[in-house]
């Protein structure tokens, strides 16, 4: 398994043969400028929530590859409007089987409407119950339905926010890991903006602290993941 990093909360995982992306938001990310957009080959393409810094290239990844793109009902409801075909609504607390694992779509504290104003339901993250156990946990705030996650979930890697201002910021990411019982933690959704920006270092010295592994990957750095 192989993980892709492109930048803010968008990531490319390669399991079981199948290409996954996550959060597509290169074009509009200048920190992103290296990353060639119309290369990137995807079989799934997994939205949390509606915001730009989300979705900004689903539509054009979408049609370029044929993807199938899956979201929460009202993210893919718009999606379809904007020409994409290939598309699998979800909701909160659903778990549907796909040919790399299981997908459930989990509960984000956030807000959820797409660049044009619409409605876009309610934010999620999602937990991929596969080769591995990874949870992608979207823009949330730090919350007690984390400790669900952390119940019935054996997972291997979290990717979490730690931008502070929109999401949760690093003090409660690490509180975040102790909910979902994962110390293997991969920080997203940091210095794409100003406000956003944080100390990287400092951030990697409190997770040492907390005794978790904090990984900040570089754009365009491609890691293995290993299980436990
Ligand atoms: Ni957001
Ligand atoms: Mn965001």
């Amino acid at each position: 398994m192989i993980l892709t990093y492109y930048g803010h909360s968008c990531f490319l995982l390669e399991t079981k043969g199948v290409k996954i992306l996550f959060d597509p938001f290169i074009t509009p990310n200048a920190l992103a400028d290296k990353i060639d957009v119309d290369s990137i080959e995807a079989d799934y393409i997994l939205i949390t929530h509606g915001h730009e810094d989300h979705i900004a290239d689903a539509v054009k990844i979408g049609k370029r590859t044929g993807a199938l793109v899956i979201s929460n009902y009202e993210v893919v409801t718009w999606l379809q409007k904007q020409g994409l075909k290939n598309c699998h609504p979800m909701n909160h607390g659903g778990t549907k089987e796909f040919e790399f694992g299981r997908l459930k779509y989990v509960n984000a504290v956030h807000s959820s409407s797409l660049p044009d104003g619409s409605y876009g339901g309610n934010p999620g993250g999602f937990v991929l119950i596969g080769e591995i156990t990874l949870y992608h946990a979207g823009d949330t705030a730090l919350s007690y339905d984390m400790k669900l996650l952390g119940d019935f979930f054996s997972i291997d890697v979290a990717l979490l926010p730690i931008g502070d201002n929109f999401t949760m910021g690093v003090e409660d990411a690490i509180i975040a890991s102790d909910f979902i019982q994962c110390n293997n933690i991969i920080g997203m959704h940091y210095d794409t903006f100003e406000v956003i920006k944080i100390n990287k270092d400092a951030a990697t010295f409190l997770f040492d602290n907390a005794m978790k592994a904090l990984t900040l990957l570089n754009i365009g750095e491609s890691i293995e993941l290993v299980t436990d």
